[in-house]
């Protein structure tokens, strides 16, 4: 008993001495973990912490950018390695080795005073590894849910491959069809491109940029790029005040409010100011009025290029006017590094401005969780990639971002009956066009071509009889005596043709967008056939389409579609499934006839000043795209004919499927301001949702009018101005007038 007794008290004493001592170590070791390194204080104190032990050296090495990783090795990585400093702010990672990723990540850590994370950025526009469809056919889904899970995909693929930052989404309304960056874009409207934004930065920065999963987002090319003269890339932009504002502005807006960790400075002109040494734009509004607090990373030599620009006479000035506008990291140039130390010492930059381009690119490393968490997984490329739920997503945009643009007595989808197809055309084998351009780190060899598309949903039920008929463009006709027989051997005639991918893209911009003669002069022998004939479109851009319009029986543009494209194209031929996009972008009639988009001002004299040899009216407009189903529009319904400023007011319509075919249909509402203090466009997109029908399926579509936001418009500084009087809604055909009141 007492010998029990005396065990349990020794007992109980050892089991209180452990558990004290352990208390008393971890709250030594705690003492001695510094602000910056403890994961439980708040981020702004550890930045702070941070800042106070950092030599101006170490700051401005966090300012600069440089590249590594591109075809590293084994052999080779050791000397990349060398050349890089480990205080380095950031690197754009070209490898796709988590492995490499990490090596370099331990130098930064283990070899610099401080031990700060490098930031790995990468051009992660449509896909990582898993390719989507470029964003101008992402734009056209109208699915701005499927684009963020296909953007969520991107960011986790990313991430595990030891990328940590996307320069993505580009978010530049863009109206001319020559410049090469259409493809990289949402297409000519403000509100498309606001909502993809955000869609994009919500996919890749996930509910918060700690997840482990997800990446930071960069809008860009802060501001007006895509205004580039003549459509040439990387010229003057001439940009008033109103339209930055009412056009350029908003989707930029909506991206920093969704959270947006960065933004990337354009290579343009405003008026005479450069994106990059802007102070109006990227300080004024970014940081004042918008309150942003991520930071800016020039474009690739945006910050020298001031100097060809005329804004700066030599590297050193161009530093100190991009920097003081606002641009903190400066990305390939090394000109920051060269320069701001000495910038510094002749007071030209205050010491508190380094300070504070650093916060801002640090904060954004502590968000990712770099400093708690700077190594990635080390998995196998077979548990990165192409995951069956990654292709599902990239099958299901592809679908949903093709339009079919015409269907002349319902060529499309081709009769169940049909026993022989020709699929002729430089695009029915290819792989590497359907990527389009900025594939991140996609392998063509694993995109599935069409013809493999049209052999699996027909396998058993028709023949696939296959000539190249043509190349993309020059004049050689050898192959067109076989592609017509192929076809004259068919029951219908299946042509993929269209664009290169190199065609678009950056310093990809084209003096016409009408395709090269070949493809028509291939399209009018096939003619001879007497068979129906089908084009499958493929293009980084709206095409001028001249006869190809006419010589086809119908015409489904494809876009680029990425990766698992072939089976989503061959399913909407086949008709097993049913096209459900629409035009982010007008198909002008002509390339002349650049720019024409939906939403311009009204004329003067509406009936005149056309041109004399065509029509005033594009191909087909923005919004337009065709369905093998129908849907029948009631009447819409107003809640109120007349509104208070503050009140809302809700339309609503219902919409049947009227066809035989279970469909999906996107429902656009647009405003009209007839007349107002300042000329307004004709009409403008503000709401639109996208909800599928069954064969005979009513739903109702609502849209709630909030006044400030959908009716009033930006003065030349961005405030709103909301004028009371009549406006009109209008869907689909309908055109409903109501008043706002004072
Ligand atoms: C230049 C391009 O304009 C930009 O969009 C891209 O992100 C950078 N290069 C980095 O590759």
């Amino acid at each position: 008993m007492i010998k029990t007794s005396f065990y349990k008290q020794l007992t109980i004493l050892a089991v209180s001495f452990v558990l004290s001592s352990t208390i008393v170590i971890t709250a030594l070791a705690q003492a001695t973990v510094l602000p910056y390194k403890n994961k439980s204080l708040p981020i702004e104190q550890r930045i702070k912490d941070l800042l106070k032990r950092m030599t101006l050296e170490e700051k401005i090495l966090q300012t600069n950018q440089w590249t590594y990783g591109k075809n590293a090795n084994e052999n080779n990585i050791e000397a990349s390695k060398k050349a890089v400093r480990p205080e380095i702010g950031s690197l754009i990672y070209r490898s796709i080795s988590p492995v490499y990723r990490n090596d370099i990540m331990r130098k930064a850590i283990n070899e610099s005073r401080l031990g700060i994370p490098i930031l790995m950025g990468f051009d992660v526009i449509h896909g990582y590894r898993t390719v989507y469809p470029i964003p101008l056919a992402q734009a056209c889904s109208f699915n701005t849910e499927l684009v963020t899970q296909a953007c969520a995909v991107a960011a986790k693929e990313s991430r595990l491959s030891g990328v940590d930052w996307t320069f993505s989404p580009m978010i530049d309304v863009a109206r001319d069809a020559r410049w090469g960056r259409v493809s990289e874009g949402y297409g000519e409207d403000t509100y498309t491109n606001s909502m993809f934004s955000v869609a994009s930065v919500k996919g890749y920065q996930g509910k918060s940029l700690s997840d482990p999963y997800s990446i930071a987002a960069c809008l860009k090319h802060y501001i007006g790029y895509s205004l580039s003269e003549g459509g040439r890339d990387y010229r003057y932009a001439d940009v008033s005040a109103q339209t930055l504002w009412e056009t350029f502005m908003p989707p930029y807006e909506a991206g920093v409010k969704a959270g947006a960790a960065t933004l990337m400075s354009g290579f343009n002109d405003i008026s005479g100011i450069p994106a990059s040494a802007n102070p109006y734009t990227l300080t004024d509004i970014l940081k004042k009025r918008w309150k942003h607090d991520g930071f800016v990373v020039s474009d690739w030599g945006s910050v020298i290029n001031l100097i060809p620009q005329g804004f700066a006479k030599d590297n050193k000035e161009a530093t100190l006017k991009s920097f003081m506008a606002g641009v903190e990291m400066d990305m390939v140039d090394n000109v920051y590094v060269e320069n701001l130390e000495q910038l510094v010492k002749e007071n030209k930059i205050p010491i508190a401005k380094i300070d504070e381009a650093v916060r801002r690119i640090l904060r954004i490393k502590f968000r990712l969780g770099l400093f708690d968490k700077p190594y990635v997984e080390e998995l196998s490329e077979k548990d990165r990639y192409y995951q069956p739920e990654s292709m599902a997503i990239a099958a299901r945009l592809a679908e949903e971002s093709m339009v079919l643009l015409k269907n002349k007595q319902h060529a499309l989808p081709v009769s169940k009956d049909v026993k022989n197809i020709a699929l002729i055309g430089p695009l029915a084998k290819n792989k590497v066009d359907l990527m389009g351009s900025w594939e991140g780190q996609g392998i063509a060899d694993v995109v599935e071509t069409i013809y493999e598309g049209f052999e699996k949903e027909y396998k058993g039920k028709a023949n696939i009889l296959y000539a190249k008929g043509c190349d993309f463009d020059g004049i050689n006709e050898a192959d067109f005596e076989a592609a017509l027989a192929v076809a004259q051997q068919s029951d219908v005639v299946v042509l993929c043709m269209g664009e290169m991918k190199k065609w678009s893209g950056e310093n990809a911009s084209r003096s016409t967008i009408a395709l090269p003669a070949i493809q028509e002069r291939l399209v009018s022998y096939l003619k001879k056939s007497g068979k129906p004939i089908v084009l499958l479109l493929s293009s980084g851009r709206p095409v001028e389409l001249g006869k190809l319009d006419t010589l086809s029986d119908a015409i489904l543009e494809i876009w680029q579609p990425g990766i698992a494209g072939g089976s989503s194209v061959a399913g909407l031929v086949s008709g097993r499934l049913n096209p459900s996009g629409k035009l982010a972008i007008t198909f002008p009639l002509t390339t002349g006839q650049i720019p024409t988009y939906y939403n311009m001002r009204q004329s003067a004299r509406p009936k005149l000043g056309g041109y004399q040899d065509i029509s005033s009216e594009p191909k087909y407009w923005f919004g337009h795209g065709l369905s093998y189903t129908t849907f029948s529009y009631d009447s819409v319904k107003i809640s109120s004919k007349t509104i208070k400023k503050n009140q809302k007011l809700t339309a609503q319509i219902n919409i049947t499927n009227t066809g035989n075919m279970d469909g999906k249909e996107t429902v656009m509402w647009f405003i009209s301001d007839p007349v107002a203090s300042i000329t307004r466009p004709m009409k403008e997109l503000k709401f639109f949702e996208k909800k599928t029908l069954k064969v005979g399926e009513k739903m109702t579509f609502k849209f709630e009018i909030d006044p400030m936001r959908d009716l009033s418009f930006p003065d030349a500084n961005g405030n709103r101005v909301l004028e009371s009087g009549d406006f009109y809604i209008s869907i689909n055909n309908q055109k409903i007038k109501f008043e706002l009141v004072d």
